[in-house]
């Protein structure tokens, strides 16, 4: 789910060579803070929280290796069929970056369907996350704490629980499937890749595993966003497009700042337009990745398709109004759907300094290369290597390793790799979303394929169903689920 969208545009706006490091899935903790405040009444879900004991290093036997921390996970047994022979499959989430519990609330596509499969449902959270902290509050503090924190290691701790979890309910011959969305998605499917001999399959939704590299186009991210503002209106897209000029062109002296500040209703005076910059940019960014055709609330709460809404607004006003206020107000949409601000926190609100899991993972593996072309409606810029790795150096004392996760998981010629070597995976991905680009877009055998819809958006098979689903997305999830049946029947007829 999202970068340091916020350390990226961090460096965007304020070096003169803009640097796109741009993962606007993964949040920063503060940003995940405000979500967990606006977050809408939880639907009624009924998880037992558990704390497992897990080793800090599974790769090394240095004495400080086998030092343990607690990793949270929630189980859910009430629709398992237990039986005599524990034959019931085992769904387990793949945690992500953030709160576990927030995962499984956006992740009812589990508990819409455990019923069917008679299945135990398992969310785990992934290390430095949440409250799987190895070194309590202090587990972001430096390079020393966060060593220990990086894919791997959470694979093999997803792998471990999972063994043990297994051995405690004598649920060996119980089928294991890993779902997840977003980087818990790209988990989910290294997971199967690494670990298959603890899942069957695994659905990997709204999964980059190619924004590695130079696999995708760089600008490919962006240039969905503005797809998606194109479609909804080219006046719109045009609009936004110029109002990066417009906010350029503010003076920037007290006067001028005061006046820009009144027109975003700032709570506190703006010390530069960079901060309205990011604001604007983030909004745009994450109304794109949650356009979801029902109303929802996983960044925000938001109306069904919020890019056409706030078109609609940019498109409402005359022809000769000042962009900035046009941006401004389908910017509001964004942050004030729930009409409860009194006014916007637009310095604080987008601004990342505190070191966090996230951008930590982004200045060491998850290194994911993002320009903005001249083509898309952001201000263009590359990405540049040389500075994202000065900025990580200096943040962290970290040098990234962008070559690693195509080391360690491939993606590469990736068609004919899982051709041959890979089974029983899907990709599910919305056209809508940004971040399909970097998905896996094709069928690539008979049991790893892609489901694609041309108007989904980030992970939305993995949320709850509702009564206003439309029909693509109603096939989309039937499908998964007549694929996931077809793989624990294939593993039950296998197995003596
Ligand atoms: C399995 O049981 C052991 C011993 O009681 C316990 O320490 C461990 O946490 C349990 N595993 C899981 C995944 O809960
Ligand atoms: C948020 O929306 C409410 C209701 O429309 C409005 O009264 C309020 O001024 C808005 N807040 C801001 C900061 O624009
Ligand atoms: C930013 O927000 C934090 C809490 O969220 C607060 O402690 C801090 O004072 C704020 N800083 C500014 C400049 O408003
Ligand atoms: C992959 O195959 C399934 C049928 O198994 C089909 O429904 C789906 O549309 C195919 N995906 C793509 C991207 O063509």
């Amino acid at each position: 789910m999202a970068l340091s969208l916020i350390f990226l545009l961090f460096f965007i706006f304020t070096t003169t060579i803009p640097t796109t490091l741009s993962n606007p899935i993964f949040f920063t903790t503060k940003t995940y803070q405000s979500l967990i405040q606006t977050k809408s009444p939880t639907p009624k879900i009924t998880y037992k929280t558990q704390f497992f004991p897990q080793h800090l290093d599974h790769f090394t036997f240095q004495p400080k290796s086998s030092n343990i921390f607690y990793q949270k996970y929630l189980i859910n047994s009430q629709y398992w069929d237990e039986g005599p022979q524990h034959r019931a499959p085992i769904f387990v989430y793949t945690g992500n970056e953030g709160d576990i519990e927030w995962f499984a609330s956006n992740t009812g596509f589990m508990l819409d369907v455990a019923p069917k499969f008679q299945a135990l449902l398992v969310f785990i959270e992934h290390r430095f996350y949440g409250e799987s902290l190895p070194f309590g509050k202090d587990s972001s503090k430096s390079a020393e704490t966060l060593g220990y924190l990086n894919s791997q290691q959470a694979l093999a701790d997803f792998a471990v629980l999972i063994r043990s979890l297994k051995h405690n309910l004598s649920a060996e011959a119980s089928p294991v499937v890993v779902l997840g969305g977003s980087y818990g998605g790209m988990l989910a499917a290294w997971f199967r890749l690494k670990y298959p001999h603890i899942a069957v399959g695994a659905l990997a939704s709204s999964a980059p595993i190619l924004q590695f590299d130079d696999i995708t186009p760089w600008t490919s991210f962006y240039d969905a966003v503005s797809k998606d503002f194109k479609d909804a209106s080219l006046n719109c897209f045009n609009v936004i497009k110029g109002s990066w000029d417009e906010l350029q062109a503010v003076p920037t002296q007290k006067e001028g700042l005061l006046e820009l500040g009144r027109t975003f209703r700032a709570c506190k005076d703006l010390q530069s337009i960079y901060s309205v910059r990011d604001w604007l940019w983030s909004a745009f960014v994450y109304t794109a990745m949650v356009n979801y055709p029902t109303q929802a609330n996983f960044m925000m709460p938001l109306p069904a398709y919020p890019v056409e809404e706030m078109c609609k607004i940019i498109d409402g006003f005359p022809q000769e109004a000042n962009k900035l206020t046009k941006v401004f107000s389908a910017a509001s949409l964004y942050y004030n759907y729930s009409s409860t601000e009194k006014c916007f926190d637009i310095e604080n609100g987008t601004s990342a300094h505190g070191l966090n899991g996230w951008d930590w993972q982004a200045c060491t593996e998850m290194v994911m290369p993002m320009s903005c072309s001249n083509e898309g409606m952001f201000p263009p810029s590359t990405f540049n290597y040389k500075d994202f790795s000065d900025q990580c150096i200096k943040k962290y004392g970290v040098t990234p390793r962008p070559h690693w996760i195509t080391t360690e998981f491939g993606g590469d010629r990736i068609e004919q790799v899982l051709e041959r070597f890979g089974s029983n995976i899907i990709f599910s991905s919305g056209m809508k979303d940004p971040w399909s680009r970097g998905s896996v877009l094709k069928n690539i055998s008979a049991s790893v394929v892609a489901l694609v819809t041309q108007r989904g958006a980030h992970h939305l098979d993995l949320r709850f169903a509702t009564k206003e689903d439309p029909d693509w997305l109603i096939e989309q999830r039937r499908q998964e689920v007549e694929i996931i049946q077809r793989w624990i029947d294939e593993y039950h007829s296998g197995y003596k």
